[in-house]
């Protein structure tokens, strides 16, 4: 019996010594350290307008839901109002521990520049100002350059680009008014790399990478922030909702995207970059990381591995 409590003794000291003290350490600092990650974002963020195009899913559902919940006055905008509703209506549900103002839901076809300057003004109008605009809506494409119609060119590219630019140039006069604001763009890992039939959207992801940095260096004096996130593959509806060459949705869940990140991870890396005010961040897995080295250091070695792909996948 003794010999059994002296065992049992030992080994509660040797725990409490080896594996209790240092756990209880571990997880008071990583308590101190998120608390204070915590409130640097809500000092940063609390009260601040920020503009989420795209908002109705994926990605910038998870924005809405993160920004919404360190204290922003988030404006969803996106084409189905519907969804936004349903987003807004979430928000609503949520319990946040302090007051967050109420979301607001505006439609918006990027595709269609006219509607731009009235958008802004709309949350002008509501809210004053905008501090933040997230550039995120956006569609994906899935054909050959032989068999694409000009008409999905465009379409991909009106949205992703014109769409994005377009804005981005409505709300610059106020934000250089009031030297104060951030613009962000949502790009991809495609819009440091081109894969095969995806040529509209990589074109119109590394258009905005140019567009973007062109703007930060002309915005440095005017006190506007201008950061670009290039992701890898992200568990969202983008897939389904690429266009193909005649312009339908592709509709099928790629392997690689439901395999990627999940919304709600790439949603506070984004965060924390702005919070940070960090130029770029590339949210990436291995492969797509590598690609990107491999394209700039073995530029040979990259073209042949996607004519191979290009050869292999045969898209029409
Ligand atoms: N998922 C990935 O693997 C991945 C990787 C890198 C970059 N990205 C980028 O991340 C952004 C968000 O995409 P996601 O992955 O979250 O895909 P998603 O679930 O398909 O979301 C796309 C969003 O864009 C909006 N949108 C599409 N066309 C629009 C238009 N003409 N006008 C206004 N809004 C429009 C959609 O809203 P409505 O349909 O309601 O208009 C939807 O809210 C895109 O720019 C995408 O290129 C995604
Ligand atoms: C392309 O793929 C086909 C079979 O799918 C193969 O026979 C052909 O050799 C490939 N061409 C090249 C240039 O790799």
């Amino acid at each position: 019996m003794s010999v059994i409590k002296v065992i049992n003794e030992n080994s509660l000291n040797w725990y409490l010594k080896y594996i209790g003290f240092p756990l209880a350490v571990g997880l008071t600092m990583f308590r101190i350290c998120s608390q204070s990650t915590n409130r640097r974002r809500r000092a940063a963020l609390e009260g601040k307008v920020v503009v989420i195009t795209g908002a109705s899913s994926g990605i910038g559902e998870a924005l809405a839901h993160i920004f919404y919940e360190y204290g922003c006055k988030v404006i969803l905008a996106s084409r189905r109002k519907t969804e936004l509703e349903r987003v807004k209506e979430d928000l609503l549900s949520k319990k946040l521990s302090s007051k967050t103002e109420e979301p607001i839901v505006l439609e918006l076809d990027l595709a269609d520049l006219r509607q731009c300057e009235p958008f802004v003004k709309n949350i002008y109008d509501a809210c004053g100002h905008i501090d933040i605009l997230i550039n995120n809506g956006g569609v994906s494409h899935r054909g050959s350059i032989l068999y694409t119609t000009l008409e999905v060119d465009k379409k991909i590219m009106y949205t992703n680009y014109f769409g994005s630019v377009g804005l981005t140039k409505a709300v610059l006069p106020k934000m250089a008014d009031r030297k104060s604001g951030h613009v962000v763009f949502i790009s991809s890992v495609q819009g440091l790399i081109a894969l095969p039939d995806r040529s509209a959207y990589a074109a119109s992801k590394f258009a905005l990478q140019a567009f973007a940095d062109s703007l930060r260096s002309e915005m440095h004096q005017h006190n506007i922030d201008v950061s670009v996130v290039s992701p890898g593959y992200v568990k969202t509806s983008v897939s389904l909702n690429a266009l193909t060459a005649s312009g339908e949705n592709h509709g099928v869940m790629d392997k690689s995207t439901a395999a990627g990140f999940t919304s709600e991870y790439v949603a506070i890396k984004i965060l924390d970059m702005v919070v940070n005010k960090d130029k770029e961040l590339v949210v990436s897995q291995f492969l797509p990381n590598l690609a990107i080295f491999i394209r700039h250091s073995f530029p040979s070695l990259y073209f042949w591995i996607m004519a191979r792909r290009a050869n292999k996948t045969n898209f029409t």
